[in-house]
């Protein structure tokens, strides 16, 4: 099965790099096209406020497994400032940065599993997972 690999997040071209190596693991695991974008599209948004909000990060990209089903699984973690509201920024069209982009709302629906735990001591980390279908 495809390892997993580590993007260090600290420039905007470091965003590209996530986003295409999250793609080839998809597709390499079989994702239908369709959803290796979705990925793609997710991990992009992490990337970017990663660079936008805590300046360096990274973001972990992995196989999983459960019984029957295979997946992918994305880990973007910071040790940046922290959401200040949680809710508040789960929020649709809730930004501070007038972005344009999907949000964390929009990461949420587009997968499986969606995990963010954030804080000012211990900066940010948001966990997807999306399964094969
Ligand atoms: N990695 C992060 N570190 C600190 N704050 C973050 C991070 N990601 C998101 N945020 C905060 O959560 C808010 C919502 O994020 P998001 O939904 O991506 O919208 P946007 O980036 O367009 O503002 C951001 O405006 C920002 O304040
Ligand atoms: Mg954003």
């Amino acid at each position: 099965m495809a390892s997993e690999t580590v993007v260090p997040i600290n420039a905007d071209v470091d965003v590209v790099v996530a986003r295409q190596r999250g793609r080839e693991l998809a597709s390499e695991l079989g994702f239908v096209p369709t959803d290796s974008t979705l990925i793609a599209t997710a991990i992009s948004e992490l990337a970017r406020n990663i660079v936008c909000y805590a300046k360096h990060g990274e973001i972990l990209i992995k196989p999983v497994q459960s019984g029957d089903r295979v997946g992918i699984a994305v880990v973007a973690r910071d040790k940046g400032p922290g959401i200040a509201n949680i809710s508040l920024a789960m929020q649709d069209g809730f930004t501070t940065s007038g972005g344009l982009g999907l949000g964390l709302p929009g990461v949420k629906r587009l997968v499986d599993e969606f995990h963010l735990v954030s804080n000012a001591n211990s900066g940010t980390t948001v966990t997807i997972k999306k399964w094969k279908r």
